[in-house]
C-alpha cells in the first residue's frame, strides 16, 4: 500500500482558533480522506506551536504559569480538530518531551558536524515579530512599518546555523524540482527572494531575553528560535516509522517565506535528511471584505459558527469557495447562498426525494431498472465523465471545481425527476409507466449513492448518514463503489433525519 504523509502547519496556541486556522486543517483533511479512500495508507498531522515570546508575552498578561496557559489554549485547538472532524493520526504539541529530545538531538548533530558559530550580533530586534530587523525593512520615513511593533537595538551573543552555504543547493533543488511548491506563483516569489544573498540564520535566543523555548543541548544559557524548534515537528511526528519525507506540508502564504521555503528545506538537508515532496500554499480569508481581527469583531469563531450550522456545511463552504492557493471571502451571505443552494436545495432535495418517493412508489424497496431511454442514457453519460473530472481535479488541487462537478451531477439527477415525473407514472398503471416509474427509482438511488461518494471527503458524517438512509455501510474505500450499477436493487430504505436544516432564526423569511 502506497504510504502518503501530510502535515497542516502548527497553529501558535497565543490566542484561539479562527476560520483561518479551520480552514487550513479542513483542506488537510479533505487530502487526507482523499488519498485514504484511493486507497492510500496516509498518516495525517496537526498540532500546536506552543513556544517563544509571544506566546511567553501572552501568558504573562494573562498572569498565568506558561505551561498552563499553554495547557489551556492548545485544548481549544485538539477540541477544534475533533469538531471539525479531523482525520488526523496524530496531534504533536511542540511542549511535548518527544518533540523536545528530536530538536535537542538535531542540534546537537548540526553542532558537531559544524553547521553552527557562535557570533556576537548588533542589531534592531522585534520583539512582537522575534526577529531582528534590517536596514531595507525600514519605511522611506526610516520608520519601523507597524507590524514590527516597538523596535529596539541589542547586542548579543548568539549562535547560528550556516544558511548561507546551502543557498545555491537550494536554489538547484527548487529549480529541479517544478512540484515542490504549488502553486507555482509562489514558487517564482521564493526563487525571487532566493536572488539575493542570505543571511545566515540566528537560532538562538539567551535565557535572560527568553526563557520559554528548548534550551540548547551545547550551551544552556540559550533557549532554541521558535522557527527552527517549530519546523522540525513535522519530522518529530514520524521518525520512528520511516514516514519521512512528507508528501506534503500544507501551510498559508505568510510561512513560505523565509520559513518553510528557506530554513525547512535547509536543516533538513544539512541533517542528511532529505525535504518534504511538496509545499501547499494556500491563501488567506479576509470576512466581509476585512483582515480578519478579533480586535474589530471581524471574526468567524469556528466553534460558535458550528452551533448554527453544521460541521459538515461549513467544511464544504471553505472548500467549495477558496480556490487552493488563492485569498477568499468568507460572509454570511456568501454562506447561505450556497448552503441555500448546493446543499439544502440540490443534495439535501435529492435525498429526501430519493427516500420519500421510494417509500411512497415502492414500499421503501429500490426496484430493480428495466429500461434505458434518453433521460437514464443521459445520466448514466454523464457520471463516468464527472467522476474522472473529479479526480483529475483533486489531483491539480481543484477542490473548488471538483465539488461544482460533483454537484452538477446531483443536479443533474434532481432534473431527471423532474424529466420522470414519477408522481405521474405513479397514477399511469399501464405496464410501460411502471416499467419507467421503477427504473425512475432505481436510476435516482443508484446517482444518489454515486455522488454522494465523491463528497466523502469534504463531508463525511452527511455522506454516511445519506449512505444508512441507502442501507449501505459508511463508506471505506472508493475502489468499487464508483462503477454505475445496479448495486441498490432490493436494498430496504432507510429514514434520515433532514441533513441541511434551516435553523430558526432562518425560517421566518
Ligand atoms: N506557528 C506558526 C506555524 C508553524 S509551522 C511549523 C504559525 N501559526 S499561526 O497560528 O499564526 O498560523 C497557522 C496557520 O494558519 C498558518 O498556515 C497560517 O497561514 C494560517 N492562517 C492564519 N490566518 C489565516 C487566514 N486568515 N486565512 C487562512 N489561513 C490563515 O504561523
Amino acid at each position: 500500500m502506497k504510504s502518503f504523509y501530510l502535515t497542516t502547519a502548527i497553529d501558535y496556541v497565543n490566542g484561539s482558533p479562527h476560520l483561518g486556522h479551520a480552514y487550513e486543517k479542513v483542506l488537510s483533511d479533505v487530502i487526507a480522506r482523499t488519498k485514504r479512500m484511493q486507497g492510500q495508507d496516509v498518516f495525517f498531522l496537526t498540532g500546536t506551536d506552543e513556544h517563544g515570546q509571544k506566546i511567553q508575552q501572552s501568558a504573562r498578561a494573562k498572569g498565568v504559569p506558561t505551561q498552563q496557559f499553554v495547557d489551556e489554549t492548545a485544548a481549544e485547538f485538539v477540541q477544534l480538530a475533533k469538531l471539525l472532524n479531523l482525520s488526523n493520526n496524530d496531534f504533536i504539541r511542540t511542549t511535548e518531551p518527544r518533540h523536545k529530545q528530536v530538536v535537542r538531538d538535531c542540534l546537537q548533530q548540526l553542532f558537531d558536524k559544524g553547521e553552527i558559530y557562535k557570533a556576537e550580533y548588533k542589531g534592531f530586534y522585534s520583539p512582537r515579530q522575534e526577529q531582528f530587523l534590517q536596514e531595507k525593512d525600514r519605511l522611506p520615513d526610516g520608520k519601523w512599518p507597524e507590524i514590527f511593533g516597538e523596535v529596539i537595538e541589542i547586542t548579543e551573543s548568539n549562535y547560528f546555523f550556516k544558511l548561507r552555504a546551502y543557498q545555491q543547493w537550494l536554489i538547484d533543488y527548487i529549480t529541479a524540482h517544478e512540484d515542490f511548491v504549488f502553486p507555482a506563483h509562489r514558487r517564482k516569489s521564493l526563487l525571487e527572494f532566493l536572488s539575493e544573498p542570505l543571511n545566515d540564520l540566528c537560532i538562538s535566543r539567551p535565557k535572560d531575553r527568553l526563557e520559554w523555548g528548548i534550551p540548547l543541548p551545547f550551551d544552556e544559557n540559550y533557549v532554541t528560535y521558535v522557527w527552527f524548534d517549530a519546523l522540525l515537528n513535522y519530522y518529530t511526528a514520524v521518525k520512528d516509522n520511516g514516514r519521512w519525507p512528507a508528501d506534503f506540508n500544507v501551510i498559508g502564504k505568510d510561512i513560505l517565506i523565509p520559513a518553510h521555503g528557506i530554513y525547512w528545506p535547509i536543516m533538513l538537508h544539512a541533517l542528511g535528511l532529505p525535504p518534504p515532496k511538496a509545499l501547499l500554499v494556500h491563501g488567506w480569508w479576509s470576512v466581509n471584505g476585512a483582515k480578519m481581527s478579533k480586535s474589530t469583531g471581524n471574526f468567524v469563531d469556528p466553534v460558535e459558527f458550528t452551533k448554527t450550522w453544521n460541521v459538515d456545511s461549513l467544511r464544504y463552504f471553505l472548500v467549495r469557495e477558496m480556490t487552493v492557493g488563492m485569498d477568499a471571502d468568507f460572509s454570511q451571505e456568501q454562506f447561505l447562498v450556497r448552503y441555500n443552494s448546493e446543499l439544502a436545495n440540490s443534495l439535501g432535495n435529492l435525498v429526501n426525494r430519493t427516500l420519500n418517493m421510494t417509500t411512497r412508489f415502492a414500499a421503501g424497496v429500490v426496484p430493480t431498472a428495466e429500461v434505458t431511454e434518453d433521460p437514464e442514457r443521459e445520466l448514466q453519460a454523464l457520471w463516468p465523465k464527472t467522476r474522472d473530472e473529479f479526480f483529475a481535479l483533486c489531483d491539480g488541487f481543484q477542490f473548488h471545481i471538483a465539488l461544482e462537478r460533483a454537484m452538477q451531477f446531483i443536479t443533474a439527477t434532481n432534473a431527471y425527476i423532474e424529466k420522470r415525473a414519477p408522481w405521474k407514472l405513479a397514477k399511469d398503471p399501464s405496464p410501460a409507466a411502471q416499467a419507467q416509474l421503477r427504473t425512475t427509482l432505481a436510476t435516482i438511488a443508484e446517482a444518489l449513492r454515486l455522488g454522494s461518494a465523491l463528497l466523502w471527503p469534504v463531508m463525511p458524517a452527511a455522506v454516511d448518514k445519506i449512505r444508512t438512509g441507502l442501507a449501505l455501510p459508511p463508506l471505506a474505500q472508493w475502489e468499487g463503489e464508483l462503477e454505475w450499477g445496479g448495486r441498490l436493487a432490493g436494498a430496504k430504505l432507510g429514514a434520515v433525519d433532514i441533513l441541511f436544516p434551516k435553523p430558526a432564526t432562518e425560517k421566518k423569511g
